[in-house]
């Protein structure tokens, strides 16, 4: 069995104000008229058997509305409250059989499926069926600290870095054998937990406690606090001696900030002026005198014109926001 696990606990705070906790911007007709999520289900029908959504019990509603559309059946686990990706994933675990091969996929970043994912995704299920944790390895283009960073030799893996700072970011870039970590990971359910059990105990008995007193896929809110929130990056690929890489081809982007949605959008030839500003949500007429490199993003409720590289501070604008609203 290959089981497709969606992420989808993000707000996605630094879209704002395209992606908000009412409306995080997997849920979003971003490209072509399909939501991030929708496409993560779309990219991964032909290899899974078996689908697994986790994610928490604000946007459980919205998920099920975008499943009815697929002939899938699928297990929905709904978190009553978020406890960072490795409960999340320790979750999809218990729910599997541990030969599973569970490809693990956050809902919210755009992929190009096609032959180099396929490639990619052929190569993946076979290291973890040789009972490996797999990670996708993505060539970095600049010294970028909100990424875990894989350290290879060949397939070999010789340690994974989760978000170094920039001193170290940029030493890594300039020694060559490093990998930007993509945030897709393959791995047998039960090699999973195995790993968990021995890096994080108190995660995995606590994610288990959970699980065992969950009722029809959803969690008891009082067991998940008792959860360490800890990433599986830390919690697990930072430690294991099992880890593999395989080099991805294909082109990706977590949209994590407005600057990496504008590089993913500006490598696609999306429209800009002769001083590289961008117009996203509105085809009005705009015109940007004297300023270089602003994205100017357009909604309903809310007008925002930003430098691309002041793309992190979106984050305190809505956070700001949200402790008004
Ligand atoms: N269900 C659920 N519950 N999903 C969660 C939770 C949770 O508590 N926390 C995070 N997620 C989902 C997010 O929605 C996202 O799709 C994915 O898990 C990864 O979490 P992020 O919070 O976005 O992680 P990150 O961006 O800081 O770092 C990860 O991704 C980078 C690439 O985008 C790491 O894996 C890095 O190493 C990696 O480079
Ligand atoms: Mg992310």
């Amino acid at each position: 069995t290959i089981t497709n696990v969606i992420l989808t606990g993000g707000v996605g705070s630094r879209l704002w104000p395209l992606s908000r906790k009412s409306l995080p911007k997997q849920y979003l007709d971003l490209f072509d008229g399909e939501s991030l999520f929708e496409k993560t289900v779309t990219r991964n029908q032909s290899f899974a058997t078996k689908t697994i959504v986790v994610g928490n019990i604000e946007n459980h509603k919205m998920t099920d509305a975008i499943m009815a559309k697929f002939d899938t059946t699928f297990t929905h686990i709904v978190e009553a409250v978020p406890r960072n990706t490795a409960a999340a994933i320790a979750f999809a675990a218990f729910a599997s059989n541990p030969e599973d091969i569970l490809l693990i996929s956050p809902s919210d970043h755009i992929i190009e499926d096609g032959k180099f994912y396929n490639e990619a995704l052929e190569k993946a299920i076979e290291l973890a069926n040789e009972n490996y944790l797999v990670t996708f390895g993505i060539k970095p283009t600049k010294p970028e600290t909100g990424y875990g960073y894989i350290e290879f030799e060949n397939e070999n893996v010789i340690a994974f870095h989760e978000k170094p700072n920039y001193k170290i970011a940029t030493k890594y870039l300039k020694k060559g054998n490093y990998f930007w970590n993509s945030g897709l990971f393959c791995f047998k359910a039960g090699k999973f937990l195995e790993e968990l059990q021995k890096q994080e105990p108190e995660v995995y008995q606590a994610s288990r406690k959970a699980w065992e007193s969950s009722k029809n896929g959803f969690l008891d809110y009082k067991l998940s606090l008792e959860i360490p929130s800890i990433s599986i990056d830390y919690a697990v690929m930072e430690r294991s001696k099992d880890i593999k890489v395989v080099p991805a081809h294909f082109a990706w982007s977590d949209l994590g900030s407005f600057e990496s949605v504008y590089d993913y959008l500006v490598q696609r030839n999306y429209p800009m002026d002769t001083n590289k500003n961008i117009v996203i949500g509105t085809l009005m007429h705009t015109t940007f005198i004297g300023v270089k490199n602003c994205i100017l993003v357009y909604t309903a409720d809310a007008l925002m014109v930003l430098q691309k590289e002041n793309s992190q501070e979106v984050k305190q604008v809505y956070q700001q926001l949200e402790s008004i609203a």
